[in-house]
């Protein structure tokens, strides 16, 4: 038996990264997941190689009415749904504060923060229709303090908001039986964070106490106990992962 068994999850930004193995974990653990993104070639391949029980959609999550769409052809395809990782998010320039571009600073608020308001928006009644579900909002360290090497103001901010919005959220729609919950990874090997650094990491293994990036599997785990069974109980918290890097 799959501790995900009889769920259906949206995942958004799932064509590579963290994204991408979440929704391989959530399948391998009996869901049926809507893998969304703008990267329709790699999102098309990646379903391609990961069954019936995974479907992709082209979505740009700063856009309402994608939203709407993706909902609605989740519900088609696999019934009411019942879980939902915002997990779709971009870095923005490296920039001081004053130097940053409004343009930039919009963008950013957009993707990473925008995003997760329109998709508890539109899931929410989906969840209530079901009769409970699980929302996992990917935040970042960037959301608990702000780190060294963060790499601009936006990036921060919106990762705060996420924060924020989670306990919003989980307070007021409990009674509805829908938990929500915040993840904030550090250093995690991903492209993202391949396209930030260089080839040793930038040094950066050495800022944390367990010496070492993470594999985004091991965030996999995470995310897959929070929109499982198995966090019943575990509503509107913030939870880190990252090797012990905030805790010094
Ligand atoms: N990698 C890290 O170290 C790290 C640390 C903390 C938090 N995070 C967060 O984790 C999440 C995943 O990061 P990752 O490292 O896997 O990133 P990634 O860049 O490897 O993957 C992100 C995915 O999001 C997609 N995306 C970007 N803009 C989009 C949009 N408008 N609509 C839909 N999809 C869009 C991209 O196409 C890409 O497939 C992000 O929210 C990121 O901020 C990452």
């Amino acid at each position: 038996m799959g501790k995900l068994d009889g769920k259906v999850a949206i995942i958004t930004g799932a064509a590579q990264g963290m994204g991408e193995t979440h929704a391989r974990r959530f399948i391998n653990e009996g869901a049926k997941v809507v893998l969304t993104d703008v990267n329709d070639d790699r999102g098309k391949q990646l379903v391609a190689d990961l069954g019936d029980n995974a479907l992709f959609l082209h979505h740009d999550v700063t856009e309402p009415a994608d939203w709407r769409h993706v909902r609605q052809e989740a519900e088609r395809a696999y019934g009411a749904v019942t879980v939902l990782v915002n997990n779709a998010g971009i870095l923005g320039p490296i920039s001081s504060t004053a130097e940053f571009d409004e343009d930039e600073y919009l963008k950013v608020c957009a993707v990473n923060q925008h995003s997760q308001f329109y998709g508890m928006k539109t899931v929410i009644p989906s969840m209530q229709k079901a009769g409970g579900g699980a929302i996992v909002n990917i935040s970042s360290t960037a959301g608990m303090v702000s780190i060294v090497g963060a790499p601009n103001l936006a990036y921060v901010g919106s990762k705060f908001a996420s924060r924020g919005m989670t306990k919003h959220v989980a307070v007021q729609y409990g009674p509805d039986n829908i938990r929500v919950n915040s993840v904030h990874p550090g250093y995690i090997k991903t492209p993202m964070m391949e396209a930030a650094t260089d080839e040793d990491g930038g040094g950066i293994a050495g800022q944390v106490p367990l010496r070492r990036m993470s594999d985004p599997e091991e965030v996999s785990n995470l995310v897959l106990f929070l929109a499982c069974d198995d966090s019943s109980y575990i509503s509107g918290m913030e939870h880190v992962i990252d090797g012990g890097l905030t805790a010094q």
